[in-house]
């Protein structure tokens, strides 16, 4: 099936620990000079917490919206160093990433803790884009498919309502390694997830799920062109404005 056109493109940029202060104001301001009138791709920034309030300051009368790089399943109380997801709501933060395998794997975040995020985040009507994806090893076992499989069970179990979420496929072996999936690859694995969206929800094709991992503007393109890639997440390349922008160009075609 051809990409259905009910599904706006979403790039968002996830710059994860980078950036000190003046960088990230002069690159948020980079961005919306280059794309940030345009609406044809829903465009996201996610910068540092510490950054959240200055680079929404600098998006506010644009087209970009803000989002978080994580949060806590808890509204408040005693975690020490934890962000809630009532406070990045009050901070003006419209999306938040949930489950990032960066969070998984350094920081031992657990299926069951992707699953209270997500959940918190729906209630306090947070969008959540929720990330998944096989390590190098489960590729080359062959076990892509069960892995990301069974990451979806895990993170949208008791989920029906499917409303305001976003999916990331993020096989972990193309993070910041400039290694992307191949677009086959890439699709072969986003079609599993719009399937397993048919058997959860009748609204399985307004979902978007993006594609991260070395998205470059030189690989987004072709990466785009495939019937369920619908936008990126992307690292290393959001730190450079004029990149980022091409990206976002490239979901527009
Ligand atoms: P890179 O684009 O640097 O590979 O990072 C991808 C990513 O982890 C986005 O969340």
């Amino acid at each position: 099936m051809p990409k259905n056109p009910i599904r706006k493109p979403l790039v968002a940029a996830n710059w994860k620990m980078n950036t000190e202060r003046a960088e990230a104001a002069a690159l948020a301001k980079n961005v919306v000079d280059s794309i940030g009138r345009q609406y044809k791709v829903d465009v996201v920034l996610c910068p540092p917490y510490i950054w959240l309030h200055d680079v929404g300051m600098i998006i506010r009368d644009s087209n970009i919206s803000l989002g978080a790089q994580n949060m806590h399943w808890e509204d408040k109380g005693a975690f020490t160093g934890e962000i809630s997801s009532i406070m990045l709501k009050s901070i003006g933060c419209k999306y938040v990433i949930i489950g990032h395998s960066e969070r998984r794997q350094l920081f031992g975040e657990t299926d069951e803790n992707v699953n209270k995020k997500l959940k918190k985040a729906l209630t306090v009507v947070l969008m959540p884009i929720i990330c998944l994806g096989e390590t190098l090893e489960e590729r080359e076992s062959n076990r892509t498919a069960e892995i990301v499989t069974n990451q979806f069970r895990s993170a949208f179990d008791g989920i029906s309502d499917f409303g305001g979420i976003t999916i990331a496929y993020e096989p972990v072996w193309a993070i910041g390694t400039g290694r992307n999936a191949t677009p086959q690859q890439a699709q072969e694995v986003h079609k599993i997830l719009r399937q397993m969206l048919q058997n959860k929800t009748a609204e399985y094709e307004n979902i978007r799920i993006l594609y991260g991992g070395s998205v470059k503007p030189d690989n987004a393109a072709e990466l785009y062109k495939q019937d369920d890639i619908d936008g990126f997440l992307v690292g290393g390349a959001s730190l450079k404005a004029g990149d980022f922008a091409a990206i976002v160009q490239a979901a527009m075609i």
